[in-house]
């Protein structure tokens, strides 16, 4: 298949892009690189010893997507591009709504134009707002608790409505839960601006000495230790889950929206110990007050995935910090290094 990926540069998209070149399809990759380093791509193309189509350019560049999807002739489009941290959302909600929703709606404007009508889209366990039980099925209600999460919500709204409005699409939601991890080569990995908002990176970049210590934020939760519990998806199973889903593109009639977990939590101090025993040293932590909008906990239900995708996590959180530390000693600056 011709595949066009929009934000193929950054952590998901780049070991998307790798599983895509070495299942033998074409990859033209869209990014502004706001938050990548073109670095990734040329890396994905040592590994798999063949290159993606590397564009630089905005999805909002409405006329350059165009003429992108004309001389690409994408099959399907996987849709990675946009704006993911949570805090910076509440303090520019214009610029997560311009990123986020004007360039999605950019993307499905031309789509819909060169009858491009396949796509897999980058949603978030973050649409279930403050989960109301545990695991969670697809038909949990929705809500927002950021500028963040109320542009995945919308996005899920404007797929549904353009499947709506006409026949012929086929739209995965990919609800992914915690991606975490790197590919096993340690050569591609998640490489933050600025300080890390996520658990995983801050573990790995304190055990590497670049943090002082990790903050633990919040003890008193209804946890069987007090700290939160999340589902950690190695990025490389959710990479093989976008293939998975392509592959079944044309048994999605219209939007459906489909959790990527492993259907098992981990508690931030269970995180803290695995990671020390892959780095092979104790990484120092504080224990601090709760984070604001934190939930106690988010695991998925994955049973869909298995159903509709026939796909299943199949790597542990021992391969995640194992294959995260690699990727981090090998890099200690990311990218950059
Ligand atoms: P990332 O920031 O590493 O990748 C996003 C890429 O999109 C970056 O390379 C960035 O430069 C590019 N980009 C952003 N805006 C763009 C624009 N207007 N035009 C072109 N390129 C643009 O993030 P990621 O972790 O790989 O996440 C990929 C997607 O998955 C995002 O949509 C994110 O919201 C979603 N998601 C991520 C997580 C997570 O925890 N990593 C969880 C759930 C959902
Ligand atoms: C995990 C756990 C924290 C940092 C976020 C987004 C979500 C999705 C994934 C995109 C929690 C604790 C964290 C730290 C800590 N992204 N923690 N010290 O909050 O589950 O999800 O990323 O869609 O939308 O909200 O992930 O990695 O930030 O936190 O103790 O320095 O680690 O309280 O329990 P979260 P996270």
């Amino acid at each position: 298949m011709r595949i066009l990926v929009t934000g193929g540069a950054g952590f998901i998209g780049s070991h998307c892009t790798l599983d895509l070149l070495k299942g033998g399809h074409d990859v033209l990759s869209v990014d502004n690189h706001s938050n990548s380093s073109p670095e990734s791509l040329r890396r994905v193309a040592k590994l798999a010893a063949r290159e993606a189509e590397a564009v630089e350019g905005d999805i909002r560049d409405r006329a350059h997507l165009l003429s992108l999807f004309r001389r690409f002739t994408p099959d399907a489009v996987i849709h990675f591009a946009g704006l993911k941290a949570v805090g910076e959302s509440v303090e520019k909600p214009l610029e997560y709504f311009d990123n986020n929703l004007v360039g999605t709606n950019m993307l499905l404007s031309v789509m819909r134009e060169t009858a491009c009508r396949n796509l897999v889209f980058s949603s978030s366990a973050t649409v279930y707002g403050t989960p109301e039980k545990n695991p969670i099925p697809e038909d949990h209600p929705r809500g927002a608790l950021n500028p963040y999460g109320r542009t995945k919500l919308v996005i899920e709204d404007m797929c549904r409505d353009l499947a709506g409005s006409e026949a012929g699409w086929h739209i995965a939601l990919l609800r992914y839960f915690n991606p975490v991890g790197a590919h096993e080569s340690g050569e591609i990995g998640e490489d933050p601006r600025g300080t890390p908002n996520n658990l995983m990176p801050y573990v790995m970049q304190t055990a590497v000495g670049r943090r002082p210590h990790v903050n633990v934020f919040g003890t008193d939760y209804a946890t069987p230790d007090g700290t939160g519990v999340r589902d950690y998806i190695h990025v490389v199973d959710l990479a093989a889950a976008h293939v998975a889903a392509l592959e079944r593109l044309d048994s999605f009639e219209g939007a459906e929206a489909v959790n990527l977990g492993t259907g098992r939590g981990y508690s931030v101090l269970e995180v803290l110990a695995a990671a020390s025993k892959a780095a092979g040293k104790d990484i120092p932590f504080k224990l601090r007050p709760r984070r604001a909008g934190d939930a106690a906990a988010a695991v998925a239900d994955p049973s869909l995935a298995k159903t509709r995708l026939g796909w299943t996590a199949k790597r542990g959180l021992g391969d995640i910090c194992a294959d995260h530390w690699r990727w981090q000693e090998r890099n200690p600056a990311g990218y950059g290094a």
